[in-house]
């Protein structure tokens, strides 16, 4: 895969600890995701063999192009986890984390804080690039406490080789609080010649096309605007190309989809995938009322029959 060669704009699931695993991944390109990036995962854990990390980077063919995370500090041990995941499991493209704001990642200079250390920030892509054939792209934010951190980090991005750069437009002190500044990523896209991603708040046509505008970027990495809503890649999509978003999934096709999704969770994960699909369920009816005994069963689940049985009990209409 090459970023340059995709069609504009990329769209794109952005990664979600716990929530971009292969079942997930596989229902939003059943539903028209183009491309997926998977979870992060671990340098160190990939370099001492972790079967439970090792798992996690395991994809279905379906899946492909699909982008595996990796998060680290240190640039040999990144290359070296680099290298191992690209024999063992050859993605289309591997990404680093240069944005989580978690305290136990920053800590220990991880994620967010290399925008922060931009001379490490540099060794870690060179040194994967070295390591690897594929694309080496960062995901990052506006900067650590000020959002014009960005404008200087890119170039360091650029002058280092990596091939992609995805941006949260807020920084690391922000958290998730204010909005994504999508102005400022276009700044950064002016900065470099590296094609940019534009990632936060965008939820819906509206909020696709208002961010691509103010951002001239190449494309846009959608996270929690995905989750319960697999079929916003493909409203997005032909909303931009027709003019047109169609119309809301229904009920019926809601359920549906949750039923492949659990199917899915079991045959990966085996029964205890009902526990994970927890946390996926309330997402499905986001928005609607009058469901809050029907979301409470829905977090309780642990086996199909009790899924289909808080199914039948909701009084949504099909
Ligand atoms: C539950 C959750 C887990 C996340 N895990 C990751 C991750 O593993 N790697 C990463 O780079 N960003 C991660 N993020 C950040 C998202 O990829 C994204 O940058 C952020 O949520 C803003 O985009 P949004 O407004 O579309 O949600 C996570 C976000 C959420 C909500």
């Amino acid at each position: 895969m090459n970023w340059n060669d995709l069609p504009r704009p990329i769209v794109a699931l952005a990664p979600m600890a716990d929530m971009t695993d292969l079942p997930f991944c596989l229902i939003c390109k059943e539903k028209g995701a183009p491309i997926m990036f998977r979870e992060m995962v671990s340098s160190e854990a990939i370099i001492r063999m972790s079967p439970k990390t090792l798992k996690m980077c395991e994809f279905d063919e379906r899946e492909r192009p699909i982008v595996q995370q990796i998060f680290g500090a240190d640039p040999n041990t990144m290359a070296k986890a680099a290298r191992i995941i690209e024999e063992k499991f050859k993605p289309d493209a591997i990404d680093i984390n240069m944005g989580c704001p978690v305290y136990n990642i920053v800590s220990k200079f991880n994620g967010a804080s290399l925008i922060r250390e931009p001379k490490r920030a540099g060794e870690i892509v060179r040194k994967m690039k070295s390591a690897v054939s594929v694309p080496v792209s960062v995901k990052t934010r506006l900067g650590w406490d000020d959002d014009r951190q960005i404008l200087d980090f890119v170039k360091v991005l650029e002058d280092a080789g990596a091939d992609l750069i995805s941006i949260h437009g807020r920084t690391k002190a922000q958290g998730y609080s204010g909005t994504a500044n999508w102005e400022r990523i276009g700044e950064a896209k002016r900065n470099t010649t590296l094609p940019i991603l534009v990632n936060g708040d965008i939820v819906d046509l509206e909020t696709a096309k208002i961010a691509l505008d103010q951002s001239g970027a190449d494309g846009m990495l959608i996270a929690r605007g995905a989750l319960g809503n697999p079929w916003i890649f493909q409203r997005i999509i032909n909303g931009l190309e027709k003019g047109i978003d169609p119309e809301e999934p229904s009920m019926q096709e809601r359920f549906d989809t949750i039923r492949k999704h659990a199917q899915l969770q079991v045959d990966h994960f085996g029964e205890k995938g009902l526990i994970k699909l927890r946390k996926h369920l309330p997402w499905y009816f986001k928005g609607m009322s009058g469901i809050k005994d029907f979301r409470s069963k829905l977090v309780r689940i642990s086996t199909v029959q009790e899924l289909e049985e808080a199914l039948a009990s909701s009084n949504l209409e099909l």
